[in-house]
């Protein structure tokens, strides 16, 4: 079975806080680990950007069903292909989740002051949230 990445944009849904986030991703982990589901995710309290590497089938299972989940809307696929390995093979899902205090980082991908997933390449995508990555291993929120 082949394995894919898939990175998609979204808006966060109004009620939805820091802490909701930090929710989902807490379950998401341990979903994930149990399908051998990897990936990133991003936000801020406007969009996130997020990143799900697996199975082909695994993934584009999860796709549908996160992008009809109420906590977020305007589900928008950014980039799919296959891959020969998992960039966030060390992740079942890493988060930034107030990732407009780095500021640097968006400047040199999003070409903004404050992070907007749909305005990002398709091919920096990926290596915008392995930085983050990198930053989110060194401790940073
Ligand atoms: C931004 C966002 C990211 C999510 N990421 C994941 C994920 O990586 N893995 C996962 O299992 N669920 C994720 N979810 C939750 C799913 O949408 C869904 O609620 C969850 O898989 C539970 O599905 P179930 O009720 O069919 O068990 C995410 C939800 C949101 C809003």
């Amino acid at each position: 079975m082949p394995l894919v990445q898939l990175t998609y944009a979204s808006t966060v849904a109004e009620a939805v806080t820091v802490e909701d986030i930090k929710t989902i991703v807490a379950q998401a982990s341990q979903k994930n680990e149990s399908v051998n589901l990897t990936g990133f995710l991003c936000a801020n309290l406007k969009f996130f950007m997020q990143c799900l590497e697996g199975e082909r089938e695994s993934v584009n299972r999860l796709y549908l069903k996160i992008a009809q989940d109420p906590r977020h809307d305007k589900v928008s696929l950014i980039k799919y292909n296959e891959i020969d390995k998992r960039v966030f093979g060390d992740w079942s899902m890493g988060v930034v989740t107030q990732v407009d205090s780095h500021k640097d980082l968006i400047k040199q991908y999003n070409h903004c002051e404050s992070f907007d997933p749909y305005n990002i390449q398709s091919s920096d995508c990926i290596a915008f949230l392995h930085e983050l990555s990198h930053i989110r291993k060194g401790g940073a929120r």
